[in-house]
């Protein structure tokens, strides 16, 4: 089984990310042949600075080795690396309906957060295909507004199969963990980047600190029981917490006589543990100077080989060279 996922360099990686994404990826990598990769070519659909991009590039590579990605068992490797992507992009962009990119939500709320409209915007999952379709892969891990993406995918490989021959791209299926599809923020919409309402993943004890207390919340007095639906420090504190403290926080919740500056303090202490192991193994990379950059080289080696197999395989069924 080849699983294949990216993750755009476009600012601090959060715990939305981490529950939707990353963490059943991580799973993944010791479940099949697994290739995770720096999606910066998509970043520079909003970031516009040469050393910004660098930088946000490096954090996220230390960031996910720091959480656990194993080099060893997985291909990880920088998009930008592998030049083959655009190519197949390309290829793919001349037989996908316009109909089917102006579907796309991502897009319109890309938009609607203030984002430019520009054709790379616009023609993201046709690159986001050619990644997916370029290493053969079977299984997407992805968080839910990823799923029309890989959608699309499918879509545009069955049109080249139509059109080429049944088989020459293999069509992938998403995979959505139900339980953490949707990570709430702090203000209880989906945690998101463009919305401002993250838990960064190595975020500074006061930041944290200060980020979790504000966690919005209604005026139900102390003495009151309190709301189950809708609670986003339960529903973040579901991820981090053992069964039997997220049980008791549940019956505090319903018996009443315990005020929400508590839950937080529960809160705050459980996503300190939960991410504790992983700030200290990052702080051992950041100590080994190039350890970082021999990973990607590696990584981009041997992804590179399986992408111009199938790039050379694509050109040949529609006639270039
Ligand atoms: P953001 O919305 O912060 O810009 P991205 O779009 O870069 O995040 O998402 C990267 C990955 O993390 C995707 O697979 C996405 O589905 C997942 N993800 C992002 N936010 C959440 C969330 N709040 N809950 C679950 N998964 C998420
Ligand atoms: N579009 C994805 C996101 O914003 C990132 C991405 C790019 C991706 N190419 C991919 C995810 C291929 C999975 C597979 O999160």
């Amino acid at each position: 089984m080849r699983i294949l996922s990216g993750l755009q360099p476009s600012g601090r990686l959060h715990i939305g990310n981490f529950f939707g994404m990353m963490e059943p990826a991580l799973k993944l990598q010791h479940e099949g042949d697994a290739y995770y990769f720096i999606a910066d070519y998509h970043s520079l659909t909003s970031v516009h600075e040469g050393k910004a991009l660098r930088e946000y590039v490096r954090e996220l590579a230390v960031d996910f080795l720091a959480c656990g990605l194993d080099p060893d068992k997985c291909v990880f490797f920088r998009q930008s690396d592998v030049p083959e992507h655009c190519e197949l992009s390309w290829i793919l962009s001349t037989v996908t309906p316009m109909g089917l990119l102006e579907r796309c939500h991502s897009y319109k709320d890309k938009i609607a957060n203030g984002i430019k409209p520009s054709h790379g915007l616009f023609a993201y999952p046709v690159l986001m295909a050619a990644d997916i379709l370029i290493y053969d892969s079977d299984v997407v891990p992805v968080g839910r507004d990823q799923k029309q993406h890989v959608e699309v995918t499918r879509d545009i490989a069955i049109k080249i199969n139509e059109l080429y021959g049944e088989g020459l791209l293999k069509l992938p299926n998403p995979r959505i963990k139900e339980e953490t599809a949707v990570v709430p923020g702090l203000d209880g919409q989906k945690m998101s980047k463009s919305y401002g309402n993250t838990i960064p993943l190595f975020d500074e004890p006061g930041s944290l600190k200060k980020k979790i207390m504000g966690i919005k919340t209604d005026s139900t007095p102390v003495e009151a029981p309190k709301a189950i639906e809708g609670s986003s420090i339960l529903a973040l504190y579901k991820l981090v917490a053992s069964q039997s403290d997220y049980d008791t926080m549940v019956k505090d919740h319903l018996n009443g006589g315990v005020g929400y500056g508590d839950f937080k303090k529960r809160l705050l202490q459980g996503v300190t543990d939960y991410f504790a192991p992983f700030r200290t193994r990052r702080d051992e990379i950041l100590a080994d100077k190039g350890y970082v950059d021999k990973v990607l080289a590696q990584g981009a080696e041997k992804a590179r080989a399986v992408a111009r197999k199938t790039l050379a395989r694509v050109r040949d069924a529609v006639g270039l060279g």
